[in-house]
């Protein structure tokens, strides 16, 4: 039984009781969500899918904070550590056994660097495969449609994926419904839409486009917590 938090756009906390997560912690600045960084009570880690500033967000802050470890890929991580976080890289492909459950990296066709006044890279982006609490979520972060989801789907029995819908960055509502049949997972979350006006997005489409592949859709307010067992 895990409870999954909604913080808008990549954002979620999950929380099985013993530990707690959060993925893509986009939190100071994101126009739809009222979270705040002092609000989480304690963290078993943050994971990070890429660099861009929606996801990478305030990871930095959160990992010196709640003395948690940002889980990233090893060029991000690095990044991480230099401004004072702790880190645990990993790389596509990748696994390992931490306290709160296996964690597994996945390809994302996307990209990841840290833009500001100068433009830092960080490796390449990822999705995360993540065992908490006899679930198995799939983060799939930001990404396009790609072939090996089918893979993904085949080699692991997904509970709770979540996938972005928004379009422009990412998959679309189409190409998000194709991706649930490659996964076959018994929810799906969108992400990733609405958060700014390039991203609105009808998730009715989604609802649609899904809705022949078995999987129960389970479309989350910002803010809202659902039970997931
Ligand atoms: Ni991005
Ligand atoms: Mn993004």
């Amino acid at each position: 039984m895990v409870t999954v938090t909604y913080h808008g756009h990549a954002c979620f906390h999950l929380d099985d009781g013993a530990h707690s997560i959060l993925f893509d912690p986009f939190i100071i600045g994101n126009p739809r969500s009222s979270a705040r960084v002092e609000g989480f009570g304690k963290l078993s880690a943050i994971l990070v899918t890429h660099g861009h500033a929606d996801h990478l967000g305030d990871a930095v802050e959160l990992s010196k904070r709640y003395k948690a470890p940002i889980i990233a890929p090893f060029e991000l991580a690095t990044f991480c550590e230099r401004r004072g976080a702790i880190v645990h890289p990993m790389h596509i492909g990748g696994s390992f056994g931490f306290e709160f459950g296996r964690v597994k990296l996945t390809i994302a066709h996307h990209g990841s660097a840290v833009v500001g006044k100068g433009t830092e890279y960080t490796g390449n982006p990822c999705g995360f495969l993540v065992n908490l609490g006899n679930l198995l979520f799939y983060h799939a972060g930001d990404t396009g449609l790609f072939y090996d989801m089918k893979l993904i789907g085949e080699m692991n029995a997904i509970d709770v994926a979540f996938l972005p819908i928004g379009d422009n960055f990412t998959m679309g509502p189409e190409d998000a419904a194709k991706a649930v049949e490659f996964l076959h997972p018994r929810y799906v979350v969108p992400m990733h839409f609405a958060t700014f006006d390039i991203l609105e997005q009808d998730p009715s489409r989604f609802v649609a486009a899904v809705e022949p592949h078995h999987s129960t859709l389970a479309v989350m307010e910002v803010g809202e917590a659902r039970v997931f067992e």
